[in-house]
């Protein structure tokens, strides 16, 4: 058997491997944030089928999936109650279009939803990756001062290092890196003030939001971690610093949870640290615990109410896409809102937060190669420090832990970890020991 007139393995007699699925992938895949030239090099796992929290591959070699496939898998792979609530909504409907009517099951997430977020009088518009939610909030915060007939309120602040998205107003509220610059002409200009990095950030943004106010539609930030970045994390307090500015500057707070939201943190909002209620909140990524892409931006009251008007009226919203609201993802995300909240996955993050922290603090913070540890709840950040530019450590010591059967992938010289929210004990175990001997193979070679 032949697929697509090439010259490849036959999948189904067993006699298929790794390699060729890689050749087959190459040929016809482009992957995103990957060189292509380098990809088969960089001995890729082809995923088959997933059990728990391991991706198994299409030789049968099993790996512990501590990046949570890039932050969106919360509760494991192949969980039964999501399983069975997608298999029931297939009964029902596929996917049904949101713009001008609705879907009953789309009615019931956006209630459950609006009950558990941290924003007042919430209102669900759906979209499908995190980067189109961050896109919908830019253009609610915009269009929310014309429709109050505020002039030059048309600006935002984001923060350094900020990552929010790949689309281009997400582009533009990030602060670069990962190749992205060949796009700087592309990006519409942002007032920057600094990251968590700073540790002054707090202070320097609320004095940005004071001298800007007239002119703001909006701050944007990711609460307590600037995950890209790698994993740079802030206090609660800060934010809700900067909230308080924006609430006396009368300036829309924008709060990026599509990394940080349903639970990574040890909370199911970041924002609920600090008691933060955002005007417009961006989920995506866990929002169907990782099943289905799916993103949402919630807009409180006052901004929904500012969009009211005639029918056809310019104070419209006129945006949308095409698959918002599938009645599939809301189906899982419905299901996965109410397990997400069990008390028993709840104590699971704090404890193995705690042992993932004390382990890392024990045998890899000291090593020579660690710069620095960084954590909030189930979210982490091992910065290598190489001797000289060019190493590519973060890229060999993720290749390494691969070898070992724990999926990692960093973001240049940190390596992140990122395992589901239900990590057991003995996996946060091998992952701490898995990243230490890596580093040791990468180091010693
Ligand atoms: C804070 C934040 N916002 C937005 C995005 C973009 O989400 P997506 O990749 O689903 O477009 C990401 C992705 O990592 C993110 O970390």
């Amino acid at each position: 058997m032949t697929h697509g007139g090439g010259a490849v393995a036959d999948d189904t007699s067993g006699t298929s491997s790794a390699s060729d699925w890689v050749a087959r992938d190459r040929a016809v895949v482009w992957h995103g944030f990957t060189q292509m030239a380098a990809f088969a090099e960089n001995a890729p796992v082809i995923v088959e089928r997933a059990e728990g929290r391991e991706l198994i591959d299409v030789d049968g070699r099993r790996y512990l999936d501590a990046i949570s496939s890039l932050w969106v898998t919360t509760l494991g792979h192949a969980v039964p109650e999501l399983d069975e609530a997608l298999r029931r909504q297939l009964d029902k409907v596929a996917h049904s279009t949101l713009l001008g009517n609705g879907n009953r099951v789309v009615v019931e997430l956006a209630e459950a939803l609006a009950a558990a977020v941290p924003v007042d009088d919430a209102h669900v518009l759906f979209a499908s990756d995190g980067a189109s939610a961050v896109e919908q909030a830019l253009k609610i915060a915009f269009q929310y001062w014309v429709n109050r007939g505020v002039p030059g309120r048309d600006r935002y602040v984001a923060l350094g290092n900020a990552y929010h998205g790949d689309t281009v107003g997400a582009l533009s509220l990030g602060d670069g890196g990962f190749g992205t610059d060949v796009f700087d002409a592309l990006r519409f200009p942002v007032i920057r003030t600094p990251g968590y990095d700073d540790p002054g950030w707090a202070d320097k943004a609320v004095a940005t939001v004071e001298r800007h106010a007239g002119e703001l539609a909006a701050v944007v930030v990711e609460p307590l971690v600037q995950g890209a970045a790698g994993m740079l994390c802030s206090e609660p307090g800060d934010l809700a610093r900067l909230a308080d500015a924006c609430r006396r500057a009368e300036v829309l707070l924008v709060a990026d949870e599509v990394a940080t939201g349903f639970g990574r943190t040890g909370r199911l909002f970041a924002c609920e640290w600090s008691g933060t209620r955002p005007d417009l909140l961006c989920l995506g990524k866990g929002l169907t615990g990782g099943y289905l892409p799916m993103s949402a931006t919630v807009a409180a009251g006052h901004v929904f109410d500012a969009f009211l008007g005639e029918d056809l009226g310019p104070r419209t919203f006129s945006h949308g896409h095409s698959f918002a609201g599938n009645a599939l993802a809301a189906a899982v995300a419905l299901e996965h809102l109410r397990l997400v909240r069990d008390e028993t996955l709840v104590s699971n993050v704090a404890a193995r937060a705690a042992q993932l922290g004390q382990l890392l603090e024990d045998e890899v913070a000291p090593l020579g190669a660690v710069r620095e540890v960084r954590r909030r709840g189930l979210m982490v950040g091992i910065e290598l420090a190489p001797p000289t530019a060019g190493l590519r450590w973060g890229r060999r010591v993720c290749a390494a832990a691969v070898a070992r059967g724990v999926l990692l992938r960093p973001l240049g010289d940190v390596v992140v970890v990122m395992p589901p929210l239900t990590v057991t004990a003995d996996e946060v175990d091998r992952v701490v020991d898995t990243v230490a001997d890596a580093i040791g193979e990468v180091v010693a070679s």
